[in-house]
């Protein structure tokens, strides 16, 4: 085959109409496969998967609701090639489960079953979460999962793992199950990922906080202990949203009595008081070395992480990673290590990671008003000349563990919720997908309030059942001035989310068109050609489609215009604010590419070398499928719907979109 086109110019299919049918819709001579699915056995003798809620073995098959993916090209001797286009590791997080069609007839609430939950149900759940490494293949066009490679394996909610860098071993680590604070057990809510420059993959912890109840009476812990627990979102009440009472479990150890973290023994390594504060980290593991426990890398703070992007190494430059907290008026952070790439460390594994993603600085975005922006560290000096307190600031272990707090006090720029980044191959431009924010019940002042990078408070009038704010949401990029690592940048906005009918002055401002309306912008890849792939979830436009992916070819920052927008609201006062918006929807031929099935979210993107294989995942499907015999309902049936990864191809077998 031809090398992939790397001076793309125009993208060449044909753009994708709305959809709400049951089905995975795509340009005319495109298709696509299903490729590893919800319950998909990865070792040789397991049995295939009956779909009916009876499986048992989850950590054998696949988790659910697949999320951020990576690959890893393997050579026929199974070294690392990352030129391989037909034969890798895939990296898939499972973000989370749809719990009722795991079990036979649904999941059984605590309540309905003497205040415990069954056992069978809490290992499916538990083994259904974390990270599949599968290798996979193509032979004469199709691609499956090699059941029988040494490389397989599954890290779930109970895998032991390390705690790493500066928050290891703080007081507030220390647990009955890790009394000196350095282990922990599982991840949580993997959703984006990132891939290291040293040939290993890390998975994001996001939404970590929900899996906790948290007992009333609050008078067991230190004011600021409560007040930590507060700002991370745990509630002091039956638990969060996708709290799922796994530490009620039937006859159950300590790794399930961890998941109620009221502080109810005599110390601290009487209970499981501090549990949460092991999560919320961004995780490394080697997909080549598969006997390794995986490493919390502490050092890159502690958030709801969405993703982890590695900017390309240069030999004798620190290493630079940017991760999003996605969740309303949340940060966007950049990681600066203190050692300097060394090529040589290429193929090492976590020893690399170690020496990497260990030590380094934290800084966090502040956007302005004159197009510029800065990093601001997160040291305790600076966060305590911001007046930070110097007891909870103490050490840089004391603010990576309380890392919205010390970016708080700095003064960051509250975001639009941070999804995805991604870091344009030719111009090294980092994008950031900020996928809307609404008020909700919370009422936060943030969503009130427009900035010149989340510049809009509106209304969707296609949408009645979302609330006000930026139910759109958009997709900021900026480039570094200076070097990499430096500490000022500048940004504009790459795209606005919006319903197409709306006003092109103060809403659409992206002039987006029936072919390229989107909204809530959530995973991105611009891949090696430079073509931006932008994926939605629970898309303001639900009324019109079911979610999306489109593509577009982008520019640069600074390709379009400053200008002012006024948002105005119902019951607020209209606010006008400067902000600089990049080229139109028609200049950077932004086009739907694909529509997904019913209820779905698409998420994770990654292209083959050679750019003729393209990976996505059907998140959370509601309708039947991927079985067209399936069945809605799920409980009582086989055939349920699941969470699935397909492979998009050419039918003339040639390169994806050009
Ligand atoms: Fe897991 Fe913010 O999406
Ligand atoms: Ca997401
Ligand atoms: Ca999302
Ligand atoms: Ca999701």
């Amino acid at each position: 085959t031809e090398p992939p086109n790397n001076t793309v110019s125009s993208l060449t299919f044909e753009p994708v109409g709305y959809s709400k049918a049951d089905r995975v819709v795509l340009p005319a001579g495109y298709s696509a496969a299903v490729l590893y699915a919800t319950g998909d056995a990865i070792y040789p003798g397991v049995s295939d998967y009956r779909n009916d809620g009876t499986n048992t073995d989850f950590d054998k098959r696949a988790g659910d609701q697949h999320d951020g993916m990576n690959i890893f090209g393997l050579s026929d001797s199974g070294t690392y090639d990352p030129e391989r286009s037909d034969r890798m590791i895939l990296w898939m997080n499972h973000e989370q489960i749809v719990a009722d069609p795991l079990h036979e007839n649904g999941a059984t609430a605590a309540a309905d079953n003497g205040g415990a939950r069954p056992k069978v149900q809490v290992d499916r759940e538990m083994n259904a979460h974390g990270v599949s490494v599968i290798e996979i293949q193509r032979r004469n066009g199709d691609w499956s999962v090699n059941k029988n490679s040494i490389f397989n394996r599954r890290l779930t909610a109970f895998t032991e793992m390390e705690l790493q860098g500066p928050v290891a071993g703080h007081e507030l680590t220390k647990t009955k199950a890790s009394p000196d604070g350095t282990r922990r057990f599982g991840t949580l809510n993997n959703c984006a990922t990132g891939k290291t420059p040293w040939g290993t993959a890390v998975t994001c912890e996001e939404n970590w906080y929900a899996y906790f109840v948290r007992g009333d009476d609050q008078s067991a812990r230190s004011a600021s202990e409560n007040d930590l627990l507060s700002r991370y979102g745990i509630r002091n009440d039956s638990g969060g949203w996708s709290y799922r009472e796994w530490d009620t479990v039937e006859g159950g150890g300590d790794l399930y009595k961890r998941f109620d973290i009221t502080a109810s023994g005599a110390t601290q390594l009487d209970d499981f008081r501090n549990e949460p504060n092991l999560f919320g980290y961004v995780v490394e593991a080697d997909p080549f070395r598969p006997g390794q426990a995986p490493r919390a890398r502490t050092a890159l703070g502690r958030f709801s992480h969405e993703t982890a992007s590695f900017a390309p190494a240069q030999a004798g430059k620190p290493i630079v990673v940017y991760s999003g907290d996605d969740a309303r008026g949340e940060y966007i952070y950049k990681f600066v290590s203190d050692e300097n790439w060394d090529p040589a460390d290429e193929g090492q594994g976590l020893a690399a990671g170690d020496k990497y993603l260990n030590k380094g600085t934290l800084y966090a975005a502040r956007f302005k008003e004159d197009g510029t922006g800065e990093w601001l560290p997160l040291t305790p000096q600076n966060v305590q000349a911001n007046g930070g307190d110097a007891q909870l600031f103490g050490t840089t272990a004391d603010v990576l563990l309380r890392t919205r707090l010390a970016a708080d006090a700095v003064g960051a720029t509250r975001m639009d919720r941070p999804e995805w980044g991604t870091i344009h191959p030719k111009t090294g431009e980092v994008y950031f997908t900020l996928t809307n924010n609404e008020i909700n019940d919370q009422g936060l002042e943030n969503v009130t309030q427009v900035d010149p990078a989340n510049p809009r408070f509106y209304r969707d009038p296609g949408s009645p059942d979302k609330d006000e704010g930026n139910p759109n949401g958009h997709i900021i990029r900026w480039k570094e001035q200076g070097s990499r690592a430096g500490t000022t940048f500048e940004w504009d906005i790459f795209l606005f989310g919006s319903d197409e009918s709306q006003d092109t002055d103060n809403i659409n401002l992206s002039e987006l068109s029936v072919d390229s309306e989107f909204s809530a912008p959530d995973g991105m890849l611009i891949d090696p050609r430079g073509i931006a792939w932008i994926q939605t979830d629970d898309s303001a436009l639900s009324e019109k489609t079911n979610d999306q992916m489109l593509a577009a070819i982008p520019g640069q920052v600074g390709d379009g215009a400053k200008r002012e927008v006024t948002s105005t609201q119902d019951g607020f006062q209209p606010q006008t604010v400067t902000t600089y918006v990049g080229k139109s929807a028609d200049e950077v031929q932004l086009k739907r590419f694909l529509v997904g099935p019913e209820g779905c979210e698409i998420t994770g993107v990654v292209l083959t070398p050679d750019a003729r294989s393209l990976f996505i995942n059907i998140q959370h499907p509601s309708g039947k499928w991927p079985s067209p015999s399936g069945d809605a309902t799920a409980i009582g049936n086989a055939n349920r719907p699941r969470s699935a990864t397909i492979v998009i191809t050419r039918d003339d077998g040639g390169e994806i979109a050009v």
